[in-house]
């Protein structure tokens, strides 16, 4: 057993060193709880009178939550794992209950959904847990209840601390029995350390080593975007996308490279589901006329905020034409949900002014 846990050390710190930075105090913490659980996990599951100790790794945005998890599902062997973000679990549930395959009874079609999700596996680690309406907290608690009967360990970050989750006191008390749930069942670690590593003044010398962070921000009219291989879209480039259910209309597709203006893919009618199936499909997405976000409406906020999730969940290279969204942040950060995540996320691209 010390064997898988000391493996799983040194995994972490060679990651840590790949990246070009080291492990952090706040961090240690939770390495050493995620070592442990790999050495349990190593063990068969017959010879554990209950499934290992969930884990629910909260701290503020940027302090190497997700670095944590997804490393050490990395450095866990193969088979019997799962690895879920957030935006992609309620999608995958509402296509399972509300796709064309799915039975009609509605309790039947999550559990069957959430079947297909968690497989055999043995661990399922869900990055960004959170909740914010009634939804949410009924498809969560199904997840808790069919992960407790099947002895799966769940291992989850989040930017709430258990009694956090659900801040909105319309919905909070749906979500309690939930958050006992979460504080009987789970090791709660909080990884609050002093920075959020994504505003680093120097970014370490490696770079962070994924597409997102190659990301831009350029003004309108930025006269050098053609030394930066973004040539403007002529209007006859212009073609619709198949996107989840529809098709978008963007301003050009080359190769990889997918170029949207904000009104089209954040004003419009548009969800989650569509920027996962753009994110499947392209690695560099261009959006242009992006606005100063005050001037935004609430909802072309939060889809721009989804958008971003999910392209740096999914390392997609984002390149911004228009106003900075960090220099026009809404006063008031209620009106946008998790708005300091999507800035966290947004410094790590590049300004070019
Ligand atoms: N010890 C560290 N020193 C420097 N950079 C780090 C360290 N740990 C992680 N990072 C880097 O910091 C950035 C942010 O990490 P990560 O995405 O894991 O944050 P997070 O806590 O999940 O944030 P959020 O709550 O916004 O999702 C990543 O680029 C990651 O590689
Ligand atoms: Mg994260």
């Amino acid at each position: 057993m010390p064997k898988h846990d000391q493996a799983m050390r040194r995994h972490f710190h060679e990651a840590a060193a790949r990246r070009g930075f080291s492990v952090s105090p706040a961090q240690e913490p939770a390495v050493e709880r995620l070592c442990r659980l790999a050495a349990e996990l190593a063990r068969p599951a017959w010879t554990f009178p209950a499934p290992p100790r969930d884990l629910y790794v909260w701290g503020p945005v940027g302090r190497g939550k997700s670095w944590l998890v997804d490393t050490f599902y990395e450095g866990l062997p193969a088979g019997r794992k799962r690895r879920l973000h957030f935006h992609d679990f309620f999608r995958r549930l509402h296509d399972g209950v509300g796709g064309p395959g799915a039975r009609h009874d509605g309790q039947s079609a999550v559990d069957s959904a959430l079947d297909e999700l968690i497989g055999d596996s043995r661990v399922l680690v869900f990055d960004e847990f959170h909740a914010h309406d009634a939804g949410d907290a009924m498809l969560i608690a199904r997840l808790f209840r069919t992960l407790l009967d099947r002895r799966i360990t769940l291992v989850t970050t989040s930017n709430y601390p258990p009694a956090g989750l659900m801040p909105d006191p319309l919905y909070h008390h749906l979500f309690e029995p939930t958050i006992t749930l979460i504080e009987q069942r789970m090791d709660v670690l909080d990884v609050t350390g002093p920075v959020d590593f994504r505003r680093l003044a120097a970014p370490p010398p490696t770079g962070d080593g994924r597409r997102f962070a190659t990301g831009l921000c350029l003004p309108a009219g930025h006269t050098g975007l053609e030394a930066l291989g973004l040539t403007v879209p002529a209007p006859a480039e212009a073609t619709a996308v198949q996107a989840h259910l529809r098709e978008l209309p963007a301003r050009a597709v080359r190769g990889e490279l997918v170029w949207f203006g904000f009104e089209a893919l954040c004003e419009a009618t548009t969800a989650v589901p569509d920027y996962l199936a753009l994110a499947e499909r392209f690695d560099t997405l261009v959006l242009d006329g992006v606005p100063p976000l005050t001037a935004a409406s609430a909802d072309g906020r939060q889809r721009f905020a989804n958008l971003v999730d999910v392209a740096c969940d999914r390392d997609v290279r984002l390149i911004l034409i228009g106003s900075d969204p960090l220099t026009a942040l809404p006063a008031d950060q209620a009106l946008t949900r998790d708005l300091d995540r999507t800035a966290s996320r947004l410094a790590l691209l590049q300004r070019v002014s």
